[in-house]
């Protein structure tokens, strides 16, 4: 299955651990590769060998038969597009047409909602979602600042932070049996962890992948997010002083049942009155690589909400700024392929229709995953939507390790394994499971 390249190929163990004395301290504190890339890399080498391997290590959708799902008509859309989108640089803060675009596909119908209520927004273009969550770290606190996550995230969050100076604060993915008002949603944790930021720094933001967590699958109902939203608010309105963000990253939104719940809970909130302190801004750090599969071409925006014009159009000019010191302008011509895409009605059906396809896939895969990890009884995280599944345990290597000895490739991460439905063919689905089950009575009887 040598003919998909997702990822690269691990780097080179460091040759060795000389003292190099023209490494600055920041960089000499990077180490190794990716965790997954090298999990990616096991499972290449077991199958050029011959094994009948299972690959569920990638963060891409792969068919059943192994290779990058494509929305062809995205591709086709890139490849019509004259030289010169190719050729010239794309304007620093991003083609409008694709700006104005980023917002809709960020916010779905509520958009208008949202702006017949008073709220103002502006998108910048970024290379990828990773770009907008660069800007967002770069621009919404201060070195040596506390960045609220959840304790189970994505792993280059911490890289992102550090490369700012910031670190993170973390509050439990999921809440004690005994505190579960909202299953999904630790409220209690994340309140007191928001008051306790807010009363030590300057800046209070915090980073949410819903819906589709990466690594997990979790998507918060609507009850939790209207709850968030109102302990964020809330604590926003009693530290007036401090400056608020909730950024909701959207890297996986077009893979979720609810994918635009995010801006409906906005509309919710306003609608039954909320007010909308002015020390708060909510942004969406918005991915084009997964929803139009184009990984590679590096696109996506940073939108961001407030009800003062003034405000945003300040936040304009400081991401545009940003951006242009950390990689000048983000690629044209994919900017300019999505805007035609969506600009012609039929088009943007064809693109849905491959969505549809897609977001099926990864639903088959999940239900009879969930259904297998029941038949072998894996204690199975709760898991919803988008590329993942997540089993909670403090011994994933040996886990993955036990997989990996019967050609099942996992991921170990803090915490728990990653499994990647997105990546495994459907008909393998039901192995990985009695395999994984397997793997936990080996190595001890439980997780
Ligand atoms: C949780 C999460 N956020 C953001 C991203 C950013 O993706 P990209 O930079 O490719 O748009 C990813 C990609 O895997 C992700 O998993």
């Amino acid at each position: 299955m040598g003919e998909i390249n997702v990822v690269d190929a691990p780097a080179q163990v460091m040759a060795s651990e000389k003292e190099m004395l023209f490494l600055s301290d920041h960089a000499v504190s990077k180490k190794g590769n990716d965790t997954i890339f090298g999990c990616y890399a096991r499972y290449l080498q077991a199958a050029e060998s011959g094994a009948d391997a299972v690959n569920g290590t990638v963060g891409a959708l792969l068919t059943d038969s192994g290779r990058l799902a494509v929305n062809t008509i995205v591709i086709d859309e890139i490849r019509n597009a004259d030289e010169m989108e190719f050729a010239s640089y794309a304007p620093l803060k991003g083609i409008p047409a694709f700006l104005d675009l980023s917002k809709s596909l960020a916010l779905g119908g509520s958009r208008e909602q949202l702006e017949s209520l008073g709220i103002h927004m502006t998108s910048i273009a970024t290379p990828g979602g990773s770009g907008s969550l660069h800007i967002a770290a770069k621009c919404f606190a201060n070195p040596g600042e506390k960045v609220l996550l959840r304790d189970r995230h994505w792993g280059p969050y911490t890289g992102f932070l550090d490369g700012c100076g910031l670190k993170m604060e973390t509050y439990p993915l999921l809440p004690s049996q005994d505190h579960d008002d909202f299953p999904f949603f630790d409220h209690l944790s994340f309140e007191q962890a928001v008051v306790k930021l807010a009363n030590e720094q300057h800046h209070v933001m915090t980073w949410l992948n819903d819906p589709a967590h990466n690594p997990t699958g979790l998507s918060l109902p609507s009850e939790s997010r209207i709850e968030l939203l109102n302990i964020f608010m809330r604590q926003a309105v009693n530290h007036s002083k401090v400056g608020f963000t909730l950024l909701i990253d959207s890297a996986y939104h077009f893979y979720a049942q609810e994918t635009h719940g995010w801006a409906n809970t906005i509309v919710e909130a306003l609608q039954s009155g909320m007010m909308w302190p002015e020390n708060l801004v909510i942004c969406f750090a918005l991915s084009i690589s997964k929803s139009h599969t184009i990984y590679g071409m590096r696109n996506g925006a940073l939108i961001c909400l407030h009800p003062e014009e003034e405000i945003v159009s300040r936040l304009h000019d400081v991401f545009g700024v940003t951006g242009r010191q950390a990689w000048s302008a983000s690629p044209r011509v994919s900017q300019h392929a999505l805007c035609n895409l969506h600009a012609d009605a039929q088009k943007s059906l064809v693109w849905r229709e491959s969505l549809d396809e897609f977001h099926a896939l990864l639903h088959e895969r999940r239900e009879s995953f969930l259904q297998a990890c029941q038949q072998y009884h894996v204690p199975i995280n709760p898991t919803h939507d988008g590329f993942f599944a997540w089993l909670e345990t403090d011994r994933a290597s040996e886990i993955v390790e036990a997989c990996a000895s019967k050609h099942v490739y996992l991921v170990p991460l803090d915490g728990g394994v990653r499994i990647g439905l997105c990546a495994i063919p459907t008909h393998h689905i039901e192995r990985v499971a009695k395999v994984i089950s397997e793997a936990i009575f080996e190595t001890k009887g439980s997780v």
